[in-house]
């Protein structure tokens, strides 16, 4: 049964098949989720990661996950929030569409996300929810394998703007 969920938590501990992890375009590691994320996997994720020469912003890349509960690991940059007049949106929808769609090609049932893009790259998380939360439900109408899709928020506030924006798609 497909189905989207709303937790609150650390994704390194998360067990899913894969994890998506808010990268950026070197993909050579960072702070935020991305550090917590190298951390947790191992320097073999780092090392992996060299091999992939980065991946630009709202595409996403995939490697093995390593030391975390996670079989894979799939990395997305998102977009840095800047107004909103440089396609923000668009990319940020991109980074969810096409960490799914690597995922469903590597026979993922379960998926994690972080909310991409809201920490260090200061997009409003107002604006990303629903924006997340539509592209996954989207691609959750047509997808064969994935069926299960999380978002693992990190405090109290990331994880009421997810649920207040999963309720208004249902109520849509
Ligand atoms: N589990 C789940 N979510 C987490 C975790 C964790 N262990 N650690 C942080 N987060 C949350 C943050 O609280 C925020 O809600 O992930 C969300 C995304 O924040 P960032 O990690 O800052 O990511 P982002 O805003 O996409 O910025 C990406 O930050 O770490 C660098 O290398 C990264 O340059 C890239 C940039």
């Amino acid at each position: 049964m497909k189905e989207i969920t709303i937790t609150l938590g650390d994704i390194t501990t998360v067990k899913v098949d894969a994890i998506v992890n808010a990268a950026n375009t070197s993909l050579l590691g960072g702070g935020g989720v991305d550090g917590a994320i190298h951390r947790a996997a191992g320097p073999q994720l780092l090392a992996e990661c060299r091999t992939l020469n980065g991946c630009r912003t709202g595409e996403a890349k995939i490697t093995k996950g390593y030391r975390l509960p996670s079989k894979y690991v799939i990395h997305t940059p998102g977009p840095i929030w800047q107004g909103g007049t440089h396609h923000e949106r668009e990319l940020l929808r991109n980074s969810y569409v096409n960490s799914l769609k690597l995922a469903e090609v590597h026979d993922c049932r379960t998926v994690a996300f972080p909310s991409i893009s809201t920490g260090v790259y200061h997009f409003p998380l107002e604006r990303a929810a629903p924006i997340a939360i539509t592209a996954i439900q989207d691609f959750l109408q047509s997808a064969k394998f994935v069926e299960q899709v999380q978002m693992v928020c990190f405090d109290a506030g990331t994880k009421q703007a997810y649920d207040h924006a999963l309720t208004q798609v249902n109520e849509a």
